[in-house]
């Protein structure tokens, strides 16, 4: 088969498409016949620092849509022909290739009306947003939030459920993208580039700061975060922790929420790998229900890959990128 490999570590440039064996799949797994994977910041980042259970040449790609063409032994839930997506495992061969396995436990049907593209378009960050949303920070209609990057993936994905929530929702883009994330959802935009954010937050919410924030942008982001939250508020990090010596109990009464949504195979827990494919469920119904948009930036081709990794390393993608494997 075609795949996209590494040899070692390293920048995406470094990519190249070559032959591999076609995998198969083990007790437990599904092969899938992949139509189409999305791009993720975890491919750029992991491909650099590597991984203790890989094995050279590698393939990465961790958000598939595709078809079920062999299961392996003890698979009961999914038949030859299903068409499925997932969030894979970092830890085992991905996407970016003609077939890979995946754990049947951990996919879901291909949500209705949508292609597979659309569909490879939301694994990583519309499960990361319906994580923040629903398994965290349980906000309620009428509450505040503060998503962070609302132009990227995760952000797009954030605004889409937090207006179908009914949430009050701010958040953080450059100038160029203010009316895509209004089109979203959002309730206000604040530019990052030339606004002081949290005199912005304090200005809207009248002193009390936001009830949720998600934080996209990393460890000192998600610091001054501590200080836009109102009392009793959360914080969603999923790009690192804040300092924590800036908080103290018996005050605002602060939760801060780690995100780590490949977690649940690196940490080798099934409930939380059964619980991707809930997520997969439920969040593909809602998108099915309420036409979400997938935020299809671009399609490329298996070849452009390390092309459009460099471009997505750089910060500045708007919503997401994905490779049509097969037609
Ligand atoms: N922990 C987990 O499980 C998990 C899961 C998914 C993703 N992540 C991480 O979450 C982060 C976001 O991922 P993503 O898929 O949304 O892609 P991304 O490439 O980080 O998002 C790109 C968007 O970020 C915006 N942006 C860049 N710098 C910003 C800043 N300082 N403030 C506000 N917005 C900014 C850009 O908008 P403008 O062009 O308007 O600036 C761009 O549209 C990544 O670091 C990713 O690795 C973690």
């Amino acid at each position: 088969m075609k795949a996209l490999i590494l040899e070692k570590p390293g920048t995406p440039d470094t990519f190249y498409v070559s032959e591999m064996p076609e995998p198969q799949p083990d007790d437990g797994e599904v092969r899938i016949k992949v139509y189409a994977v999305g791009l993720n910041p975890a491919d750029y980042k992991f491909a650099l620092r590597g991984m203790k259970a890989w094995t050279y040449p590698w393939i990465l790609g961790l958000d598939v849509a595709g078809v079920i063409d062999a299961i392996g032994s003890n698979v009961t839930n999914w038949k030859i022909g299903d068409a499925v997506y997932y969030h894979g495992n970092l830890a085992k061969p991905g996407g970016f290739a003609e077939y890979t396995i995946a754990s049947s436990h951990a996919i879901a049907p291909l949500p209705k009306n949508l292609s597979f593209p659309e569909a490879a378009a939301l694994p990583c960050s519309g499960f990361t947003a319906y994580q923040v949303l629903h398994r965290k920070l349980h906000l309620q209609a009428g509450q505040t939030i503060l998503i962070h990057g609302g132009a990227g993936g995760v952000g797009g994905f954030a605004i889409q459920l937090a207006a179908i929530a009914q949430l009050n929702i701010f958040t953080t883009c450059s100038a160029k993208n203010v009316d895509w994330v209004r089109k979203l959802g959002a309730t206000h935009s604040i530019d990052y580039t030339l606004e002081d954010v949290p005199a912005m937050v304090a200005k809207l919410t009248h002193g009390r700061g936001v009830d949720g924030i998600i934080d996209t942008v990393g460890s000192d982001s998600a610091t001054t975060g501590l200080g836009m939250l109102a009392f009793g508020g959360g914080i969603a990090c999923v790009n690192g922790l804040p300092d924590f010596s800036q908080m103290r109990s018996f005050g605002k009464a602060l939760s801060v929420h780690d995100v780590a949504l490949g977690g649940a195979y690196l940490e080798n827990d099934l409930q939380a790998q059964q619980d991707l494919a809930q997520i997969g469920q439920a969040f593909g119904e809602l998108v099915s229900r309420y036409q979400l948009n997938p935020m299809l930036d671009e399609v490329i081709r298996l070849e452009d890959i390390p092309q459009a990794l460099v471009r997505l390393s750089q910060r500045h993608v708007r919503g997401k990128i994905v490779a049509q494997i097969q037609e």
